[in-house]
C-alpha cells in the first residue's frame, strides 16, 4: 500500500522531517514564500497531510479542492491563518504549537520593550550613519524599564511568562484579559488585574499578547493611544491587525506615546509606510519565537501531531496539540 503524502510548505530542519519518512511520502518546498490560493490547492490536492506556516491560509475555498486532506499542522501558536470551523466541517484535523515557545517569545517581548524604551534601534542607526562625533550627555535620553509599571493586554501563557520576568526588574505588573486569572496564578506572576482603561492610563510599558480575532482588530487605535501616557511605550508581539498601524504612526509622530516596538504588522510582510518613516519605533520581521531551540521544538511538535494523527509515534491517535479533537473522534 502506498504511503500517505505530506506536503511541507517551507524548508526546515532535515533531521526532524526525516522522522516522517518511514510512514509518509514527504514533499518539502525548498524556499519559503507566500502561496496564492491556486498554488496552495495545487500542492494540497493530492496531500493527506500538510505542515504549514502562518502565511499559508487554509479556508473553505481551499478545502473544497482537497478531498484527501486529513490533517494540517500549523507551525505557530497563533492560528488565525486557519479557518478552524471550515476544517472541522471538512473533517480535517488541525494542530498548532502552543507552550514550546512561551519563554522564547517572552524573552523577545522584553528585548523589544527594552529596545523601544532605551532607543536602541535609533541609536544604532545613528552610529552606523557615522554621526557619533563626541559625547552627548543629554543625548539619547530614554525611559527606564526597571521599577516602571508593565502593562500586559492578553494574559495567556505567554503573557504570564512576560509578567514573571518583571520581578527581576522590580516592576509592578498590571494586566487586562477577557477573563481574570486565578488568584494563585496572579500571585505567582505578581500581576494585578485592571480594566482596559486603567491599563492604558497606568502602564509605562504596554505589551500586547492577544490572539487575533475579528473582534480584536484595532484593539489599539487612535483613542487607545491617546489614553496612554506620553512617556509610554507600546510593544506588539501578538498579531498584526491588533494595532491600527496608521494610527500608531500618527501617535508616534505627534508624541502621544514615546516609542513602540512591533514584531507583527497588518498585511505583513508589508509594513505601513508611515511606520517606516518614524524613528521611534523598533521594527522586526515576526521573529519572536525564532530561537534555534524553539523553532526546532515547534517543528518537532508539528511532526509529532502529523505522526499521531495517522496512528504513529508515542501519541498515536491523539495528536498532542490538536485544535479540533472531535474530528478524529468522528473519524474513528
Ligand atoms: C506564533 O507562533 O503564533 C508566532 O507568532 C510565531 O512567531
Amino acid at each position: 500500500m502506498s504511503k500517505p503524502r505530506v506536503w511541507i510548505s517551507r524548508p526546515f530542519f532535515p533531521d526532524i522531517v526525516d522522522r516522517l519518512r518511514e510512514h509518509f511520502e514527504v514533499t518539502q518546498e525548498a524556499e519559503e514564500r507566500a502561496y496564492t490560493p491556486v498554488e496552495l490547492v495545487a500542492h494540497l490536492k493530492d496531500a493527506d497531510a500538510a505542515i504549514i506556516g502562518l502565511a499559508d491560509r487554509i479556508d473553505a475555498d481551499i478545502l473544497r479542492h482537497t478531498p484527501k486532506l486529513r490533517f494540517v499542522a500549523n507551525t505557530g501558536v497563533g492560528y488565525n491563518n486557519l479557518d478552524l470551523a471550515a476544517l472541522t466541517e471538512a473533517g480535517v484535523g488541525a494542530s498548532n504549537t502552543p507552550d514550546v515557545l512561551n519563554e522564547t517569545v517572552a524573552d523577545y517581548a522584553w528585548a523589544l520593550m527594552l529596545a523601544a524604551a532605551r532607543r536602541v534601534g535609533e541609536a544604532e542607526r545613528w552610529l552606523r550613519a557615522g554621526q557619533w562625533k563626541g559625547s552627548r550627555f543629554e543625548g539619547w535620553l530614554g525611559a527606564d524599564v526597571h521599577g516602571k509599571t508593565i502593562g500586559i493586554l492578553g494574559m495567556g501563557r505567554i503573557g504570564q511568562a512576560i509578567a514573571r520576568r518583571a520581578s527581576g526588574f522590580r516592576s509592578p505588573v498590571i494586566y487586562h484579559n477577557r477573563s481574570r486569572l486565578d488568584a494563585a496564578i496572579e500571585k505567582e506572576c505578581g500581576a494585578t488585574y485592571v480594566d482596559k482603561a486603567t491599563l492604558l492610563a497606568q502602564a509605562d510599558h504596554l505589551v500586547l499578547v492577544l490572539p487575533f480575532t475579528p473582534a480584536n482588530r484595532h484593539s489599539i487605535g487612535a483613542a487607545e493611544l491617546k489614553a496612554m501616557k506620553p512617556t509610554a511605550t507600546l510593544t506588539n508581539i501578538a498579531r498584526g491587525g491588533i494595532v491600527d498601524d496608521e494610527a500608531l504612526a500618527r501617535a508616534l509622530a505627534d508624541g502621544e506615546i514615546a516609542a513602540a516596538a512591533l514584531d507583527v504588522f497588518e498585511g505583513e510582510p508589508q509594513v505601513h509606510p508611515d511606520l517606516l518613516e518614524q524613528d521611534n519605533v523598533v521594527l522586526s520581521p515576526h521573529i519572536a519565537s525564532a530561537s534555534r531551540d524553539t523553532r526546532r521544538d515547534m517543528a518537532s511538535l508539528a511532526v509529532d501531531n502529523v505522526l499521531a494523527a495517522f496512528g504513529h509515534g508515542p501519541c498515536a491517535g491523539r495528536p498532542p496539540t490538536i485544535l479540533n479533537p472531535g474530528v478524529l473522534a468522528d473519524a474513528s
